[in-house]
């Protein structure tokens, strides 16, 4: 397979500029193999996957314990449902994940995809309260934040740009502010932060309603905009907000569980409890498409308070017997090989090394992130903080960075959802370095990338 077969146009991509494909001379990139962190293309180009593809290839690539338990599952049963049956990998999988999961999220119910997990938390919630007598419907998620694509996803989504093409879309939708502390829009004085950015959450809960407000979502860290973290105390004012009003609490990690911030969750590395967790994404490394929800033992109370009642809802791929097994397999190598400790002790370094670069670079406005998940805000005026406008943005990203770093062989995301942001998020068995191989990279990049804005 080459470049020139992709121009034809059989193959249509996800969210790729048609131009970058359907050309004389495809930008896109045929990948063909991978070993540890790298990944080969068709022309026998290598690059460092400074991305875990998206977000998602956690134990890298080429793991042949993977590749047997699939195997091994398919010889034996290569496929039953979750529905009205049952089978050892997602029963077994099921009871691994309430062993990592915090608290009393002790219930798990498996889809195939991030978007189909947070449709299924959305539908949960909604059941859950009707159960209970209540009618809500409403969902609060944050702007900029990225929760799917499929019409209950894209409604939590909080990008403008996404969305608009597709409405209307279901109702009760709000977006609150989200936690950017470079660019806060709640608090003058922000940072520090003085949880504003809560505070107007709860002010939209009062507008919209109280007793309508089914969930709030929200990342641990959230991604689009760049690796927003939470500031101090914010997600547990997040959680009285839901207690105080009868909300349900969604942390949406399908990219932060699975050890991206050095925990099983993003909940664990941040100390609170939300009622549901949804993930995909690492909780294979990628080997299988599987999604997820976890939720605490009160919301499985409501749903099996009598003998005709069940979650209504379901799909037939939901807990493949092989996702299952390759994502029992992907826990055992992550606990084999201490993958969370080499996040917790090298996620800091990579820290430090990035903030280097600021400390050289004008072009980087802020640095922000955790564990093995970062992003490099790029500014035009740093003291300033003024941005690119939208045609600087334009060639900044796609004219230059995007090219250069794939010529330069690392694979990371130049990414203008909100302001252009670079975003790293490496395998997590990267070590020093590999990590230090991708700041080598930026370093010379964002170089040439100043020259490039200046001339
Ligand atoms: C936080 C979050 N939720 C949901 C999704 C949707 O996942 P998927 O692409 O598997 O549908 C993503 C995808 O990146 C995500 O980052």
């Amino acid at each position: 397979m080459t470049g020139a077969q992709l121009a034809d146009g059989n193959l249509w991509l996800h969210f790729t500029r048609t131009s970058d494909w359907i050309a004389e001379h495809p930008t896109v990139p045929v990948l063909e193999r991978g070993e540890g962190c790298y990944v080969w293309d068709s022309e026998g180009k290598r690059y460092l996957d400074g991305l875990s593809a998206l977000f998602c290839a956690q134990i890298g690539y080429g793991r042949q314990e993977l590749v047997d338990a699939a195997a091994e599952q398919m010889t034996k049963l290569p496929f039953a449902t979750n529905w009205s049956y049952a089978h050892r990998p997602a029963i077994e999988l099921a009871g691994a994940l309430a062993e990592r999961f915090p608290g009393d999220i002790d219930h798990f119910f498996f889809v195939n995809s991030g978007s189909e997990a947070v449709e299924s938390a959305m539908k949960l919630a909604i059941q859950y309260h009707r159960l209970r007598g209540e009618d809500r419907w409403k969902f609060i998620s944050r702007n900029y934040a990225y929760h799917g694509t499929t019409f209950g996803a894209l409604g939590m989504t909080g990008l403008a740009g996404l969305r608009k093409m597709f409405e209307p879309l279901r109702p009760g939708h709000f977006h609150a502010p989200n936690t950017n502390e470079y660019r806060c829009v709640t608090s003058q004085a922000c940072p520090p932060c003085d949880l504003a950015c809560a505070r107007s959450i709860e002010q939209m809960v009062i507008a919209e309603g109280p007793d309508q407000i089914a969930a709030i979502f929200v990342e641990p860290v959230q991604n689009a905009g760049g690796c927003f973290t939470p500031p101090d105390g914010y997600l547990d004012e997040v959680r009285r907000i839901c207690d105080e009003y009868g909300i349900l609490m969604v942390s949406d990690e399908v990219i932060c569980a699975f050890g991206r911030l050095g925990e099983w969750t993003g909940a664990e590395r941040y100390g609170y409890l939300p009622d549901i967790i949804t993930f995909a994404k690492g909780v294979t490394s990628a080997y299988q498409p599987l999604g997820g929800l976890g939720f605490r033992r009160h919301i499985g109370a409501v749903l099996g308070e009598d003998r005709t009642s069940m979650y209504l809802h379901g799909s037939t791929w939901g807990g493949h017997p092989v996702a299952a097994a390759v994502a029992l397999a992907n826990i055992e190598v992550f606990e084999k090989e201490g993958i969370l400790d080499n996040v917790r002790s090298n996620g800091p370094w990579f820290g430090e090394q990035l903030q280097a670069l600021y400390d050289k670079h004008e072009i980087i406005g802020d640095v922000r992130g955790t564990g093995y998940f970062w992003a490099l805000e790029l500014v035009k005026d740093r003291e300033q903080k003024v941005g690119f406008d939208d045609e600087e943005t334009e060639h900044l990203l796609r004219g230059f960075l995007s090219n250069r770093l794939m010529e330069l062989g690392l694979i990371c995301r130049a990414d203008d959802r909100d302001e252009p942001v670079i975003q790293l998020s490496p395998p997590l068995i990267a070590g020093q370095e590999e990590l230090g191989e991708i700041i080598a990279i930026l370093d010379q990049v964002l170089t040439e990338a100043a020259q490039e804005m200046a001339s």
